[in-house]
């Protein structure tokens, strides 16, 4: 007999460019943090859509303020103000860090490093510069179109699009990642920071639009970066006065145990660039800047068809304030520390896991051959995942040699779901 799913899976093969690599299974319905698929089998997402639903799946909440959004308006263009749009952006100015203020919504997370990336050029421009060098982190991941794609530093995207992927002026600099560093962690963050100063002044003229880097390094493989790395590149940019981006997309709205990943550090940056978890699973995006930053910003420089549609913020907004009132940030940090300690358990009998790392919901658990070559285990990664998927757990895969195991699950998650993942986790280690 043809499953339901074989079918749907041939028509995919047929009629949907194959750029993904898919999983064989088909959602057909969500709730909380548990996934229905087309055969009615039940999972525990372990993934929220990457990193996405944070506020679970199909919440009452979420439902209610776009059903009543949709009867009254769905869309009008950016020419005219709407309600829901100018709440949306006043609460991001509210809940942001330092001085960041003002905001332009689109539709993506790329869509947002775009608009990040028009906006530091155009505010180097206004100064008399031309803002030619932009800086990014190798193993970042900021998207993968136009600029964002040059921004993003994992070659296996790469491949194949030539020019397209390495945009004139964008630097890499060296990543702090202690765990394969030959530092220590502390060292490890003071010699990233040396090296962004070496690219800095060696490989530009200063003519920096801005420095961009994600707070922990999501599709990277959850890269945590040392506390010395944060407090040393602040000072290496504000002396050269380089705007910082922070790239929110994947670490906001509750991910890592704050609302966002910047206050674990501190961070004021210049400009935010927010989606996934922003929306809870509607395709928004924000660039948000600071007064200084969007006083550059003329009639004409930005316009987006759907950007800011009255639907998708007045769903943002329903989506920002339950994560808020249902306690899903503090949740987060509860879990994710049930997660943590779960998992440095099973790391002390299960020697391919090589390293545990992460704040709140956004965990990884790199796998390595041994613990002492760190030879990446890329083949029981992929293995285990599967293993995982065929009893009932959703949970991601990242990391730039593909060995990391990425637990980022709804933020609503409950403490006996994560008991059960641990339990499924650790009795797949013994299948592989
Ligand atoms: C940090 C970061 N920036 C940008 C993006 C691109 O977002 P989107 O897929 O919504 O375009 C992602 C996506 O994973 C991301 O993790």
């Amino acid at each position: 007999m043809v499953t339901k799913s074989k079918e749907i899976m041939e028509l995919d093969k047929k009629y949907y460019q194959q750029g993904y690599a898919r999983v064989p299974i088909v959602i057909v319905e969500g709730k909380g943090a548990v996934l229905k698929d087309i055969e009615g089998n039940e999972y525990i997402d372990c993934f929220a859509g990457i990193a996405t639903a944070n506020a679970g799946h199909a919440p009452d909440a979420l439902v209610k303020a776009g059903t009543e959004q949709m009867k009254k308006l769905f869309h009008v263009s950016g020419r005219f103000h709407t309600v829901p749009q100018v709440k949306l952006a006043k609460k991001l100015s509210e809940i942001t860090p330092g001085d960041l203020k003002k905001t332009f919504l689109c539709n993506s997370g790329t869509e947002a490093v775009e608009n990040a990336v028009k906006l530091v050029k155009k505010y180097a421009f206004t100064n008399g510069l031309t803002g030619g060098a932009m800086i990014s982190l190798e193993c970042a991941f900021h998207g993968r179109l136009g600029y964002s794609f040059s921004l993003t530093a994992n070659a296996s995207y790469k491949k194949g699009f030539g020019s397209y992927s390495n945009a004139p002026g964008v630097k890499h600099a060296p990543v702090p990642y202690s765990y394969r560093s030959k530092f220590s962690e502390e060292d490890c963050g003071v010699e990233a920071a040396n090296r962004l100063e070496e690219v800095i002044d060696r490989q530009t003229t200063g003519d920096v639009a801005a420095f961009i880097m994600e707070p922990i390094l999501g599709e990277g493989g959850i890269i945590v970066p040392p506390d010395s790395y944060f407090r040393e590149i602040v000072k290496i940019l504000n002396e050269r006065d380089i705007p910082f981006i922070v790239d929110e997309v994947q670490t906001g709205f509750g991910r890592t145990g704050k609302l966002l990943a910047s206050e674990h550090w501190g961070l004021e940056p210049d400009v935010m660039t927010l989606a996934k978890g922003m929306g809870g699973g509607i395709p928004i995006g924000a660039c948000i800047g600071t007064d200084q930053i969007a006083s550059c910003v003329e009639s004409g420089d930005f316009f987006s068809t759907y950007g800011g549609n009255p639907v998708t913020s007045a769903i943002s907004l329903a989506n920002i304030n339950y994560i808020q009132e249902a306690g899903l940030v503090e949740n987060s940090a509860k879990v994710g520390k049930v997660f943590l300690d779960g998992l440095a358990d099973i790391q002390k009998r299960r020697p391919l896991i090589g390293d545990v790392r992460g704040k709140g919901l956004m965990i990884g658990i790199e796998l390595v051959k041994d613990p002492s070559s760190k030879k990446p285990a890329k083949n029981e990664t992929k293995s285990l995942v599967e293993k995982l998927q065929k009893a009932g757990v959703i949970i991601g895969l990242g990391g730039i040699f593909k060995n990391v195991l990425r637990l980022q699950p709804p933020l609503v998650i409950s403490e006996e779901q994560a008991k059960t993942v641990l339990e499924k986790v650790d009795d797949g280690f013994s299948k592989i």
